[in-house]
């Protein structure tokens, strides 16, 4: 299916005001938004207009019963200038897993992939050339259709907005391994990037923010002895010249780049093991001079190592080595997303 995708172009462009030397990550919106409407059991025509506040009912469900999924990509240009997305859809697919579990209605492949080449067409001038930079994409769906009953909304709404965006940390990423709260439990929604998983990270992490720490580092919510991942990532650990990663399940995002990793560590001949993870062992190894590096992997993170780690209120200095696997990992992925490398295994889309 082909959607007929009407466009209506922003009067003055605000990009001249933008610094593309220094951009923050996620608050700077390029001109234009994709807004697509389910309405009467079906997607309408994808519309992109110029960026703006919108009007929804005050009981429209989303503000009420959270039905409300979001994905994070990223636009890149490569040194002739061409457009590059990774992996567009993988996040296409996630989307519909999240849908499916939130009740919202799966929005067809095509019409995603199409309005998203289309929005990035439209604003192909705010996609950063600058090394480090990229344009974010947030595709997001929630439920637009109202009332009070506790029940999946019967309208809602696709939307893409775009950010150029440097860095999403600022500076060292210090890590607090969590104890008492869970982000997710089996059988919920863990898995899904819904908005709720995150509205629910935010209290704990204040925690951890008020102690020192700038993320916290989720353990399995039955017996908080398992590292699962991070807040914003997946996390991988390197114990000797091994790499690990816990396997995903119910309650961890099967993050995109966490995959990508694994397949790029599997071609740098990197050692890794898919297995559960020990908030004792990581301990142990810190104590003993075996535990090498930590590091999240995600789209908006790309690889963050992470310097430290607090658990039962003890700190753990991770050691700074020549090489470690989060560079050689990082050069690895983000040669391919901006075309600087061989794509052997068919992820980069060229707009
Ligand atoms: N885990 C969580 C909770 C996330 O929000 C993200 C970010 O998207 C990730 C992991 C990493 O996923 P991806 O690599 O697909 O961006
Ligand atoms: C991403 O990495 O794209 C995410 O969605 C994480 C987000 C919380 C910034």
């Amino acid at each position: 299916m082909s959607a007929t995708i009407e466009i209506t172009r922003i009067e003055k462009s605000k990009i001249a005001s933008v610094d593309f030397n220094n951009l923050p990550f996620g608050s700077v919106f390029s001109d234009h938004m994709l807004t697509c409407t389910y309405k009467n059991g079906k997607w309408e025509s994808p519309v992109i207009v110029p960026y703006a506040p919108i009007a929804l009912d005050p009981s429209a469900k989303i503000f009420h019963y959270g039905q409300s999924i979001f994905e994070g990509m990223k636009a890149y240009k490569d040194a002739k200038g061409n457009t590059l997305l990774f992996r567009p859809l993988e996040n296409c697919k996630r989307l519909n897993k999240s849908a499916e579990r939130l009740v919202i209605p799966q929005i067809p492949e095509d019409v995603f992939m199409q309005g998203l080449k289309e929005l990035l067409k439209v604003d192909d001038a705010w996609i950063p050339t600058n090394e480090g930079s990229s344009l974010y994409i947030r595709p997001f769906m929630f439920a637009s259709g109202n009332g009070f009953h506790a029940s999946p909304a019967d309208e809602y709404k696709l939307m893409i907005c775009t950010a150029p965006s440097g860095a999403y940390f600022a500076g060292k990423v210090n890590v607090l391994i969590e104890e008492k709260y869970a982000r997710a439990a089996n059988g919920g929604v863990g898995f899904a990037k819904a908005g709720g998983n995150y509205a629910a990270q935010f209290y704990p992490t204040q925690l951890a923010i008020e102690k020192g720490y700038n993320q916290v580092i989720w353990t399995d919510d039955n017996t908080h002895e398992y590292i699962e991942e991070a807040g914003a990532m997946n996390i991988f650990v390197r114990i000797n010249d091994t790499l690990l990663t816990s396997p995903t399940n119910d309650r961890i995002l099967d993050g995109i780049t966490r995959k990508s990793i694994l397949q790029l560590a599997e071609d740098l001949d990197i050692a890794v093991e898919v297995r559960k993870i020990s908030v004792a062992e990581v301990v142990i190894a810190a104590q003993s001079g075996t535990l090498k590096e930590m590091f999240g992997t995600g789209t908006a993170a790309v690889i963050s190592p992470i310097t430290g780690f607090g658990f039962q209120e003890k700190d753990y200095e991770l050691p700074t080595l020549e090489m470690p696997f989060a560079s050689i990992l990082k050069k690895a992925i983000t040669d391919i997303q901006t075309n600087k490398s061989e794509d052997l295994h068919g992820w980069r889309v060229q707009l």
